[in-house]
C-alpha cells in the first residue's frame, strides 16, 4: 500500500471516531517521515483492514491511546500535499464545556465592552478601588483574534487607565510582534482591573470580586485564543493551584477557547533567560491562531 493511502486511511479512521484534531499518538514526525519511507520502499502487498495493523506493518508502534507527549499533528489536506505538520500540542485543563454555554450567561449582563468599562468604574466590589487612580477595564476590540490577560495593572497602568502601557507592556508589544500580531489586533485585559497597592499579587476575594468582568470580556471579544500572562491569570482562568511550569506548554481550553499559558513579561524583565520558552509559549498560540478555522 502507498504511504498517502494509508495515511487517508488512517485519517479516515479518525474522523470517524468524531476527531476534528487529527492527532498521531506516539509518534514523532520522524517516525512518520519513516514511515512513510519505508511504506514506499517496501509496501505490504495486501491492504491493511485496520490502520493500527497498517502501522504495525509499516514497522511503527500503533499509538496506545495514551495522551501523547510530542505527537505528530496530521493536516487533512489531500494526500498529494505533504501529509505532516508540525508536533500536536499536549492538551491540558478543560474549564467549562461548548462555548455558547459560555460562562453560565446571568453573570453579567453588559452588552458592550465599554458598557464593562463603565460598570469597571463604578466598582466596589473589593478594596482595589480605594487606592486606585483610574481603572483599567482592558483595551482593543470585540473579535480580536488574540486576548492578552495579565495580573493587574501597575503605576504606569494605574496613571493612564490602559493596560500593560508600562515596561512590561513594551515588552509585551514586542513579543506579541514576533508571532506577526499588532497591538491594535489584541485584546488585553486583566484579572483585576484596579491596581493592586505596591503591584501586590491580587488577593483571592479580590480576584473573585473582579472575574465577572473579565468573564464577560472574553465573552464578547470571543477570542480564537487567550494569551494568560503568568501565573495569576493562568490559575484564575483555569481554576486550579499548578504551577506555571505546569500549566505552560499545554492547550488549555475555558469553554471551549484555547488557553496558552506563558510568563509574565515583567518576569521576563528580571529573568531573561525565561525568553526563550516565552518565545515557544507564544509560537504554540500563532499555531493555534494559523488552523484552519473550527479546527
Ligand atoms: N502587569 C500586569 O499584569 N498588567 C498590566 O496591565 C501591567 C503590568
Ligand atoms: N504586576 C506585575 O507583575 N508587574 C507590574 O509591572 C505590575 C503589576
Amino acid at each position: 500500500m502507498r504511504a498517502e493511502e494509508l495515511l487517508r486511511r488512517y485519517l479516515e479512521q479518525r474522523r470517524e471516531m468524531g476527531e476534528r484534531e487529527l492527532v498521531l499518538d506516539d509518534l514523532t514526525v520522524e517516525q512518520v517521515m519513516q514511515l512513510i519511507g519505508a511504506a514506499r520502499a517496501d509496501a505490504p502487498a495486501r491492504a491493511a483492514a485496520d490502520w493500527r495493523e497498517a502501522l504495525a506493518a509499516a514497522g511503527v508502534n500503533a499509538p496506545t491511546g495514551k495522551p501523547a507527549v510530542p505527537a505528530a499533528r496530521v493536516s487533512e489536506s489531500p494526500a498529494s500535499a505533504p501529509a505532516v505538520a508540525a508536533e500536536a500540542i499536549t492538551p491540558g485543563i478543560i474549564v467549562g464545556g461548548d462555548p455558547r454555554e459560555l460562562f453560565g450567561g446571568g453573570a453579567m449582563e453588559a452588552a458592550s465592552l465599554d458598557d464593562i468599562a463603565s460598570l469597571v468604574a463604578a466598582c466596589t466590589a473589593c478594596v482595589l478601588y480605594k487606592a486606585a487612580k483610574n481603572p483599567v477595564p482592558g483595551d482593543g476590540r470585540a473579535g480580536a483574534e488574540l486576548m492578552c490577560i495579565g495580573e493587574g495593572p501597575g503605576a504606569s497602568e494605574d496613571e493612564t487607565g490602559h493596560p500593560f502601557v508600562g515596561q512590561a507592556g513594551q515588552l509585551l508589544t514586542k513579543i506579541l510582534e514576533a508571532i506577526q500580531l499588532a497591538r491594535d489586533d489584541v485584546y488585553i485585559a486583566n484579572v483585576v482591573k484596579h491596581r493592586p497597592p505596591g503591584n501586590r499579587t491580587p488577593a483571592p476575594d479580590e480576584v473573585k470580586a473582579c472575574m465577572p468582568f473579565l468573564v464577560r470580556q472574553i465573552e464578547l471579544v470571543k477570542p480564537r485564543v487567550i494569551l494568560a500572562l503568568g501565573l495569576s491569570a493562568a490559575q484564575a482562568l483555569l481554576t486550579t493551584k499548578d504551577s506555571l511550569g505546569k500549566l505552560r506548554g499545554r492547550e488549555h481550553r475555558v469553554h471551549g477557547i484555547p488557553v496558552i499559558v506563558t510568563y509574565h513579561p515583567a518576569a521576563l524583565l528580571r529573568n531573561p533567560a525565561w525568553k526563550r520558552p516565552t518565545w515557544e509559549d507564544v509560537q504554540l498560540a500563532r499555531r493555534i491562531l494559523d488552523r484552519p478555522s473550527g479546527a
